[in-house]
């Protein structure tokens, strides 16, 4: 049995059908129990309730061999540190209590610094607690920036013809479409096959800046000249409170922009076979292309 977080999420729902057609019993965990439905028409049993009960935790973690873990990134969360470290406590409170043996904690790129990178300073905290656990083989995935963020730049295309962000135009970083984390997590979740704290890099297909990644996406849309704008700071941070951040949230934002322009979200382990994973943004650019296409 391996009990799922975020099981309705971008990585977790790819997890649990993944586990699910592989033979695997799953446990998939959410805060509804209509949008884990699906999940348990295809055969998981499901959990419904707070990912920042430890009480809830331990019982969905309870008999499970294994456990997928990640910290949900909800924009609209006023205090965004509290709030992590809030579920952050209660999964390895949850993990200790049901004496889970391995666990696949999704993390990321950057989570090595601890200080000045927006919302990859929780994640840190989160790996030092997972660190401390006595006797649990976990496993940090640290995962670049997603693929899926796009889907957040197509209103901004549509209504102001260009992507925008504070990140230097041309400055190429790790990005990933989240189905080859979920795979990476799913090969390590059936194998079992590490001991102790162990941190792995997923690092997508190759760096790719926010530029370049805009003219991909353009030519998709039909827009090959579409441009990227590097913003100051604080007009990026009122654009995202505007497109519905917490000023809280807009804050770290723009810190972890300012922080990868400074060089300090990279990866530590240089790109290797291991941490190179398939799925291009040009292929995924396809299906940005038809979420802009239906809006
Ligand atoms: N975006 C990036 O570029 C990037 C890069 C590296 C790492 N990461 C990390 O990846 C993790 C996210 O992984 P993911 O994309 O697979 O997850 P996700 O899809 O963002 O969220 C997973 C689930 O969390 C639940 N959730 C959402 N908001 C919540 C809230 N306020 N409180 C409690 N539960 C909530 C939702 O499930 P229910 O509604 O069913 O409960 C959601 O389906 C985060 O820790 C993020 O920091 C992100």
């Amino acid at each position: 049995m391996i009990a799922v977080m975020g099981a309705t999420g971008r990585t977790g729902k790819r997890v649990v059908e993944s586990l699910l057609r592989a033979g695997q019993a799953v446990r998939a965990i959410g805060r509804s129990e209509q949008s884990l439905a699906a999940l348990a028409r295809a055969g998981a049993e499901v959990r419904v309730g707070d990912p920042g009960d430890a009480g809830f935790l331990t019982e969905a973690f309870r008999g499970a061999d294994a456990a997928y873990t990640l910290l949900p990134y909800d924009v609209r969360v006023p205090d965004y540190r509290a709030q992590q470290d809030r579920m952050g406590e209660a999964v390895v409170a949850a993990i200790r209590e049901a004496g889970l043996r391995h666990v696949v904690a999704l993390s990321s790129v950057g989570a090595d610094q601890g200080v000045g990178t927006g919302p990859i300073d929780s994640l840190h905290a989160q790996e030092k607690r997972l660190r401390a656990l006595a006797g649990v083989n976990v496993l940090v995935l640290r995962a670049g920036s997603f693929f899926e963020n796009f889907f957040e730049v197509l209103p901004v295309i549509r209504h102001q013809g260009l992507n925008a962000d504070v990140v230097e135009p041309e400055r190429a970083i790790p990005m990933i479409g989240t189905r080859d984390i979920a795979d990476a997590a799913v090969a390590a979740l059936r194998a079992l096959d590490w001991t102790g704290f162990v941190v792995r890099e997923l690092l997508g297909p190759r760096d790719l800046s926010y530029a370049e990644a805009t003219r991909i996406l353009g030519a998709r849309i039909g827009q090959p000249a579409l441009p990227y704008v590097q913003l100051p700071p604080e007009d990026m941070a009122g654009a995202l409170v505007v497109g519905g951040f917490s000023e809280d949230l807009a804050r770290l934002y723009v810190e972890l922009g300012q922080a990868i322009n400074a060089g300090r979200v990279r990866s530590l382990e240089g790109r290797t076979p291991a941490n190179t994973t398939p799925t291009r943004f040009e292929d995924f650019a396809d299906e940005l292309a038809r979420a802009y296409a239906a809006a």
